[in-house]
């Protein structure tokens, strides 16, 4: 039988034929990306390089000998190669599980193509069983928490997590997410949050996802 780390391989692998000859490619993070990397590495002399969407993620690249540049260097990129922690089949996702929801929203934006690598686990009918990450400035911890609280979550502070830019994360619990497109905007609009893990206004282009029976390919 398959592990879900087998279903994360299969389309890590399958994502490499989303990426363009001689390219930057933007790259996400966390167990399915570093997977993704790991794939990149094989082709690194077909590629320019990279951009990250965290330290680790830099550093892994770096470890394999694929050159990292930084966002402002690389202008905008083909394609952005991530994984999600839930997704809709309309690609609308909840990412940060890992923290680096931030960097990846940045990345993201920069690139033409989004592509979205989960096992079949990831995929789901309702958002917001995975408590949705927020990142926040740490003075207005309190202040964003109550207003989370009257839009309906329970906010839950990420303990001894500090995100690679300084701030912390709440992750809200027991959101029912009907209408992620307004959701994320109106999470936006509160004083102190830097960015919600809700990635709608921007889906993803592709989902790969790794299923028992082979890698299904989803666009909207
Ligand atoms: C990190 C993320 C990751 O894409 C998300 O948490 C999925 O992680 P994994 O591939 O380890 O299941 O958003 O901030």
């Amino acid at each position: 039988m398959l592990s879900q780390d087998d279903l994360k391989r299969a389309v890590a692998a399958a994502a490499i034929a989303y990426v363009p000859a001689d390219c930057i490619v933007g790259v996400g993070t966390g167990s399915t990306a570093n997977m993704f990397i790991d794939e990149l590495a094989k082709i690194k002399h077909k590629i320019r390089g990279a951009v990250a969407s965290s330290e680790a993620s830099a550093k892994r690249l770096q470890a394999h000998g694929i050159e990292v540049f930084s966002l402002n260097d690389a202008g905008e990129m083909p394609v952005y190669v991530d994984g999600a922690d839930e997704i809709t089949r309309h690609l609308h996702m909840v990412k940060g599980g890992g923290g680096a929801l931030t960097r990846e929203k940045i990345v993201a934006s920069c690139s033409q193509k989004f592509i979205c690598l989960c096992d079949a686990s990831k995929l789901v009918d309702v958002l917001g069983k995975f408590p949705l990450p927020i990142e926040v400035i740490p003075m207005a911890r309190s202040g964003v928490a109550r207003q989370l609280i009257a839009l309906g979550g329970q906010p839950k502070l990420r303990e001894g997590f500090t995100t690679d830019n300084g701030n912390i994360i709440l992750d809200v619990h027991g959101l029912q997410i009907m209408n992620p497109v307004e959701l994320e905007s109106a999470l936006d609009h509160i004083a102190g949050v830097v960015t919600n893990g809700l990635f709608a206004r921007r889906a993803a282009d592709v989902l790969l996802l790794g299923t028992p029976e082979g890698v299904k390919t989803y666009t909207v």
